[in-house]
């Protein structure tokens, strides 16, 4: 999809990847929508790009409404709010379940349900999902994986009905980026392996995706060759992580 002049909402605009996306797409020449929690933070964002911010915390019905709100107008969608949690899930609080599950997962389902029927009408549109290479299954972070490998379905399934009614879909999925995102779940990214990137190389891949109109996206691209493997092989792909350790 030709970006210039169009309206994109992106989610998380107020951190990390979501904000590196905003600033690549106002460079691409899109009118923006950001939406985050943090009011100052979002503030600087839409300073930076000429966004119009909406604060919202899209756990909460309420406000998740005035994000669908925006998304309806919107010819682009990214959804890039969510959060982690690493840990034993025997000391996983039920409610850290519920919160991982409503903005990493249901937020997504129901903003795309959203802004559909628009792109539909206008015949074009796109919707890019950040999910995370944690499909392949991580320790000690079951529910985030859960919900990573939710969006991927989801996405490949809205799929038929957005390509018959002229409206692109990407699913990007990043190994570690530097973000907030390992400090605010509590638990510092201690893996030598993948290598972390910075935020502004997905926010790149989400352009090129929605540009070429890529299903599915990995960052860094060598990653698409893991997840591969591990859909050919779980077996041997789940051995060779244990060792991995
Ligand atoms: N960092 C990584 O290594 C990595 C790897 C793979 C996938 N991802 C995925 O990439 C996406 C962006 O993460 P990031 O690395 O950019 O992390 P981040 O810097 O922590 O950004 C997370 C964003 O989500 C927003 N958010 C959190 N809780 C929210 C809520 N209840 N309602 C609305 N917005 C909420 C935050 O808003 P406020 O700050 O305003 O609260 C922030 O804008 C996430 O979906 C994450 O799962 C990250």
């Amino acid at each position: 999809m030709e970006l210039d002049g169009r309206t994109a909402l992106v989610t998380g605009a107020s951190s990390g990847i979501g904000a590196a996306t905003a600033a690549v797409l106002a460079a691409a020449g899109c009118r923006l929508v950001v939406t985050g929690r943090d009011e100052h933070r979002l503030t600087e964002v839409a300073e930076r790009t000429g966004a119009r911010s909406v604060v919202a915390d899209l756990t909460d019905p309420a406000q998740l409404r005035l994000v669908a709100e925006a998304a309806r107008e919107a010819d682009l969608l990214v959804h890039s709010a969510g959060v982690g949690w690493a840990g034993d899930l025997a000391a996983m609080p039920p409610d850290s379940v519920a919160g991982l599950v409503a903005l990493n997962l249901t937020a997504p389902v129901l903003l795309t349900q959203a802004a559909l029927p628009g792109m539909s009408r206008r015949r074009r549109g796109h919707v890019v999902f950040v999910s995370s290479i944690a499909v392949v299954g991580v320790r000690d972070e079951e529910v985030y994986a859960a919900t990573k490998g939710g969006l991927r379905a989801f996405a490949a399934s809205i799929r038929f009905q957005a390509a018959a009614r002229g409206v692109g879909v990407t699913t990007v999925f990043p190994g570690a980026v530097r973000t907030p995102f390992f400090g605010n779940r509590g638990r510092p990214y201690t893996r030598g392996f993948p290598r972390m990137v910075a935020p502004a190389a997905v926010a790149e891949a989400v352009l090129d995706g929605v540009r070429r109109e890529r299903g599915e996206v990995f960052v860094p691209r060598w990653l698409s060759a893991a997840a591969r493997l591990h859909g050919a092989f779980p077996g041997a792909f789940h051995r060779a992580a244990r060792r991995a350790g």
